[in-house]
C-alpha cells in the first residue's frame, strides 16, 4: 500500500542545498488517508488537511536532503534541461529510498522512494513491506507521465501544476494507493487511456 504521492521542489539544479522544499502536489491514500492514530482520527476535516500538509512537508524536507546528498556524492555535472528533454531528464534522474522512522511523520515506519528530476522531487511513501521494485516502476511511470504531459521541465519553481490531471493519473496508475502488476497488454491499454485523457 502506498500512503502518499508528492511532487515537491528539491532546489535548483545549480544550487544544491539552499532553501526549503516546496510541496507542489500531494495526495494521501488509504481509508484513513495516512491518519492511523486514534488522536488523528478525531480531527476535523480542516485539521486533517493541515496535518496532511505538515506530513507532506516533513517528507519533502527529508527527500530534499537525500537528493542533495546523493547529488553531492555522485559528483555529476547537472545541466538544466528544457521542454522536449523529458526522456533524458528521466534517464538522468537521481533516485533513492529514505527510511522514515515511526512518528516521522507517519505513525508507522515507512519508506519514501524518490526520484530527483532537475529541480523537482517525485516521491512515493510506502508501507515498509511493500514491493519496492514495483513501487519504483510505478513511480517512474507516474513521473514520466507528469513530465511529458504537464510540461514540468525548464520552468524552475514556477512549475504550473494541474493537480486535477495528476489526480486522474493516480486514479489509473495507482488506484486507491494500490500498486498494480501490469501485464503487457494491460500496460499498453493503460498507456493509451492516459494519452487519450492527457490530450483532452
Ligand atoms: C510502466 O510503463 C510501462 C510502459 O507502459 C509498462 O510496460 C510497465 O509495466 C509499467 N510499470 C509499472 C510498474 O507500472
Amino acid at each position: 500500500m502506498v500512503l502518499c504521492f508528492l511532487v515537491h521542489t528539491v532546489g535548483p539544479v545549480s544550487a544544491l542545498s539552499s532553501g526549503e522544499s516546496r510541496v507542489l502536489y500531494s495526495r494521501a491514500f488509504g481509508p484513513d488517508e495516512g491518519f492511523r492514530s486514534e488522536r488523528d482520527r478525531e480531527l476535523s476535516p480542516d485539521e486533517r488537511r493541515l496535518l496532511q500538509k505538515e506530513k507532506a512537508a516533513v517528507v519533502a524536507r527529508q527527500v530534499r536532503s537525500a537528493v542533495a546528498l546523493s547529488r553531492e556524492a555522485s559528483d555529476r555535472q547537472l545541466v538544466e534541461l528544457m521542454p522536449g528533454d523529458e526522456a533524458l531528464a528521466l534517464q538522468e534522474a537521481d533516485s533513492g529510498v529514505v527510511r522514515l522512522r515511526a512518528g516521522e511523520p507517519f505513525s508507522e515506519e515507512t519508506s519514501a522512494l524518490w526520484l530527483g528530476v532537475q529541480s523537482l522531487g517525485f516521491t512515493l511513501v510506502c508501507e515498509p513491506h511493500e514491493n519496492l521494485l514495483l513501487a519504483e516502476g510505478t513511480l517512474r511511470n507516474l513521473t514520466r507521465h507528469c513530465l511529458e504531459h504537464l510540461h514540468m521541465l525548464g520552468q524552475g519553481s514556477e512549475v504550473l501544476l494541474r493537480s486535477n490531471r495528476i489526480d486522474a493519473l493516480l486514479s489509473r496508475l495507482l488506484p486507491h494507493g494500490q500498486l498494480l502488476f501490469l501485464n503487457h497488454r494491460f500496460a499498453q491499454s493503460l498507456e493509451k487511456e492516459v494519452l487519450a485523457y492527457m490530450a483532452k
